[in-house]
């Protein structure tokens, strides 16, 4: 990786300078509690558009906005509704964004032309700092390219865009691992458009939720919800829940007499037949969700490193941050 653009996100020299970037138009991929981000002046049209190139993304999938106060928060918003005054003063700064009624100083840029903006507080403290010592809110994706598995360490950024972003604050693993839920609230109440670091148990003692009504093939109510997402360039397969044993065994010979030679296996706990496989990574060896979402993104780029043909992925329970985990490896597959 270039060392020169890398700057350690622990030290105040570094955050001031990378303020002074964002304050020039420029990019700054940062660490999150969920995955780094890819930052740029949220009021500055030159630079988002820089965001949406440098990833490749496309500018029908708007991007959530981040904010260090709840003041600032406000600013973006048309109007808050009680529960969300609820919501962030419960989870902020923290894994959860929320979706409401866009101000007029949103640029449509940033929301895709949608009605509404998506803001969350942070929880790393690098974060924080650099958001409060460029006094703005700050628009920023996952740091990967489009498409692509999301970065978790200041290396997967380098590797991704390294020559494109301005500068990386390197602030080692992110702890959660999984990005932030996005949660649309109406009214009163709210609809969870993607589930991440908050889980719905989580969540639903201060909100009502409803279903989410579209599916998201069709259309998506949120246009980066697409149904292929996350995805390693090598294939993969989720297998269904409780696929080990013999029906492992015979899945993996039937890929092989197809002529599948190298295949790689991500786990939840354990591997069951070590032999069968040309690689693997444990997500989490004591069996602990939280702990495999903090491995997820970095065991799938270690595998899709491997030069494998294809990799299999073992489900996890459906349950906590579990969910947002299969989400990220059923649209890693799709
Ligand atoms: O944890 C996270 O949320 C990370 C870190 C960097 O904060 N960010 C992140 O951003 O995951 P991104 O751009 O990769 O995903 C943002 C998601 C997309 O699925 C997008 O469609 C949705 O949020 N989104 C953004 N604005 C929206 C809006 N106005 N309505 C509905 N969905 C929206
Ligand atoms: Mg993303």
């Amino acid at each position: 990786m270039n060392q020169n653009k890398v700057y350690p996100a622990s030290n105040d020299e570094s955050i001031g300078h990378a303020a002074d970037i964002l304050k020039k138009g420029g990019l700054v991929a940062f660490p999150t509690e969920t995955v780094y981000g890819l930052g740029a002046d949220a009021g500055n049209y030159e630079a988002v558009c820089k965001i949406f190139e440098v990833k490749k993304r496309p500018v029908f999938d708007p991007l959530i906005v981040h904010v260090s106060s709840v003041a600032q928060a406000r600013s973006l918003w048309s109007k808050v509704p009680k529960v969300c005054e609820t919501l962030m003063e419960k989870f902020w700064p923290g894994p959860l964004t929320l979706v409401l009624p866009k101000s007029e100083q949103v640029l449509d840029l940033v929301t895709s032309g949608l009605p509404t903006v998506a803001v969350r507080m942070p929880k790393h403290e690098a974060a924080l700092k650099l958001i409060k010592v460029f006094g703005k809110p700050v628009a920023a994706p996952s740091a990967n390219l489009f498409g692509y598995t999301s970065p978790t360490l200041a290396r997967h950024v380098a590797e991704d865009m390294g020559e494109k972003v301005d500068l990386i604050l390197d602030g080692g693993s992110c702890a959660v691992g999984v990005e932030s839920t996005v949660l649309q609230v109406e009214g009163e109440k709210g609809v969870i458009l993607r589930p991440g670091g908050i889980d719905t148990e989580t969540l639903s003692p201060f909100i009502l939720l409803k279903e989410s009504t579209s599916t998201f093939k069709q259309k998506p109510s949120a246009p980066g919800m697409l149904e292929s997402h996350y995805a390693p360039h090598t294939k993969m397969v989720l297998l269904e829940k409780g696929v080990s044993g013999s029906k492992l065994e015979e899945m993996v010979k039937k890929y092989k007499a197809l002529g599948v030679k190298k295949i790689g296996f991500l786990a939840f706990k354990s591997v069951p037949h070590k032999d069968f496989f040309d690689a693997f990574e444990i997500l989490s060896v004591k069996g602990d969700l939280k702990e495999a979402a903090s491995n997820l993104f970095q065991a799938i780029r270690k595998l899709d490193k491997m030069r494998l043909d294809m990799m299999l992925a073992e489900s996890v329970p459906s349950e906590g941050i579990g969910i947002a985990i299969l989400d990220r490896l059923r649209k890693a597959g799709a």
